[in-house]
């Protein structure tokens, strides 16, 4: 049988333990452990513009807070060899597109991911314009930095990956799956729990009827 490829991803962050702690454990742990999958967080202060370690500074025009400068950004994605149509640069941002399903249906299809996470105010749009090839927010709000949206996204696209879920079946059934439908309801035992019951049309064996409650019951 042929080998799943490895989905190669990089996260260029100020917080790289963030990444590590939740790539390591679980589903996303044992695809990296089994060579589905391979996380790499990078520091982006490896490639700070000076020896204090700076990666910001003032926005021109004024304002507020401070702005990500685009040389750390740029001198990473040199050094790890970021390129190639198969490679994927995804600029994490609250005013970017809004990730959907689709859109993890579609990372997927890539073999290297590489998420530059912003912090402060924000990132010199020279990153946006010139070294990522989309921008992404994962909702409509505003968090102080890109790392969960690194790892939303990183999390719904490695799950589609082959071989990281045990059964595919559950990826065609589920939510979202056709950027529509959403699952119908779940149940497990026990059967009475107090006063609430399992539907009994799902204890019938009856799989006809069983479909139908379950398209009946999508939202
Ligand atoms: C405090 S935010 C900057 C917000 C920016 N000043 C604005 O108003 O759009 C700092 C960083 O967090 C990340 N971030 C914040 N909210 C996000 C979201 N909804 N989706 C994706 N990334 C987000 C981005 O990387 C952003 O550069």
């Amino acid at each position: 049988m042929a080998k799943n490829k490895t989905l190669k991803v990089d996260v260029l962050t100020l917080f790289p333990e963030m990444i590590d702690a939740y790539c390591n454990a679980s589903i996303l742990g044992r695809a990296q452990k089994s060579k589905l999958l391979q996380v790499k967080a990078h520091d982006l202060r490896r490639w700070a513009i000076d020896k204090h370690g700076h990666v910001d500074d003032r926005p021109f025009g004024g304002g507020a807070g401070m702005v990500m400068r685009v040389e750390p950004f740029y001198k990473a994605l040199k050094q790890l060899k970021v390129s190639g149509a198969k490679t994927r640069v995804i600029l994490t941002s609250a005013k970017g597109k809004l990730f959907t399903q689709k859109d993890a249906q579609r990372l997927a299809k890539y073999d290297r991911l590489v998420f530059l996470c912003g912090r402060y105010e924000g990132v010199d749009e020279r990153v946006a314009t010139k070294l990522a090839d989309e921008e992404l927010s994962i909702g409509p709000y505003v968090m102080t930095g890109g790392e969960l949206a690194a790892l939303v996204v990183t999390d719904a696209v490695a799950r589609l990956r082959p071989g990281v879920l045990g059964q595919k079946a559950s990826l065609d059934e589920e939510s979202w799956s056709d950027g529509v439908t959403k699952e119908y309801p779940q149940y497990t035992r026990p059967e009475v729990f107090g006063k609430w019951k399992v539907p009994a049309v799902l204890l019938s064996g009856d799989h006809k009827k069983i479909a139908e409650w379950r398209k009946k019951n999508q939202k």
